[in-house]
């Protein structure tokens, strides 16, 4: 991202103090234009147009598709018009989705705590979520194997 965009000022949310403290260390020369949030993005509040990007790597894979919506809803709001959301995860297959999460409901754990949890979804799914988020086209960036790239623009 500073490689690309110098200036711009990001802010990196994610629970885990080593995967900051390693943002950290890696970004120290652009320092400055860094702001660290240690939080839990399903209940931060992420504000109304309040950003040009909302970039995700390899961190929205362990929720059921409910709580993703409402996530989605939530970036969706957070970001200026033009901005964009781009969404780097790992997917699966229909059935291998459909049959994780079964499984899923029938362990009754809270839907809340999930980051322990992989529930990847299918592509069809990640391009659906968002639209009906709000988002009004996702894309398929990238894809290499079970890893792809998503990109919307609001
Ligand atoms: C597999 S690591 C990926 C880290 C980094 N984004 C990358 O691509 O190298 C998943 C990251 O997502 C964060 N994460 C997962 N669920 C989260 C949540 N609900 N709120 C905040 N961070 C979360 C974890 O703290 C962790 O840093």
């Amino acid at each position: 991202m500073f490689e690309r965009f110098p200036q711009a000022n990001v802010v990196g949310i994610a629970l885990s103090a080593k995967m900051l403290n390693e943002l950290a260390r890696k970004d120290q020369p652009w320092q400055a234009h860094l702001r660290l949030i240690r939080g839990f993005f399903l209940e931060l509040d992420l504000g109304k147009s309040t950003y040009d990007a909302v970039i995700s790597s390899m961190a929205l894979h362990h929720w059921i598709p409910g709580v993703k919506l409402r996530l989605y809803e939530r970036i969706r709001i957070a970001l200026r018009r033009g901005g964009v959301f781009v969404n780097d995860d790992y997917v699966t297959t229909e059935q291998e989705s459909t049959e994780r999460l079964a499984s899923f409901k029938a362990s009754c754990i809270s839907d809340r705590h999930l980051q322990h949890i992989d529930l990847p979804l299918s592509i069809q799914q990640e391009q659906e979520l968002p639209q009906e988020a709000g988002f009004p086209a996702i894309r398929l960036a990238f894809r290499r194997a079970n890893t792809c790239v998503f990109a919307a623009v609001t």
